[in-house]
């Protein structure tokens, strides 16, 4: 795996597969504390990039491992929730806090090229 920005690259543990490279996004286009949706890698897989700190991006899928509903991300409570069965994951990492998913929400791998974010692959989930 390459290199991640800031504090993504530890929160990256499992297994990832790559994908063509795809800018996703420009550096300052989200604000801090925002987030922006995007797909990858096909149209119609979509995905959720956060910014939480100043330096920090972290983005994952944006469909629930219930029942593959969109999450939705809910900033105060530093979480993304499903809409469907009440399915919650952390923002931070992915896991499962409550709800019936079976498992972590996949982390999609970025990459800063100058003020390109690039998503380079998805984790196992
Ligand atoms: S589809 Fe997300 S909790 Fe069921």
């Amino acid at each position: 795996m390459t290199a991640v920005m800031g504090a993504c690259v530890t929160m990256l543990p499992r297994c990832a597969k790559t994908y063509p490279a795809r800018v996703v996004a420009h550096a300052g286009e989200i604000p801090v504390g925002g987030f922006k949706v995007f797909t990858y890698p096909q149209d119609d897989r979509p995905c959720i990039l956060l910014r939480p700190a100043e330096e920090t991006y972290i983005a994952f899928s944006r469909l629930c491992t219930h029942n593959q509903c969109a999450v939705h991300y809910r900033a105060e409570e530093n979480l993304l929730q499903c809409p469907c069965h009440q399915g919650g994951f952390s923002a931070t990492d992915g896991r499962v806090l409550y709800g019936p998913p079976p498992k972590p929400l996949p982390n999609v791998v970025l990459e800063r090229r100058g003020d390109d974010l690039v998503a380079m692959g998805m984790s196992a989930g």
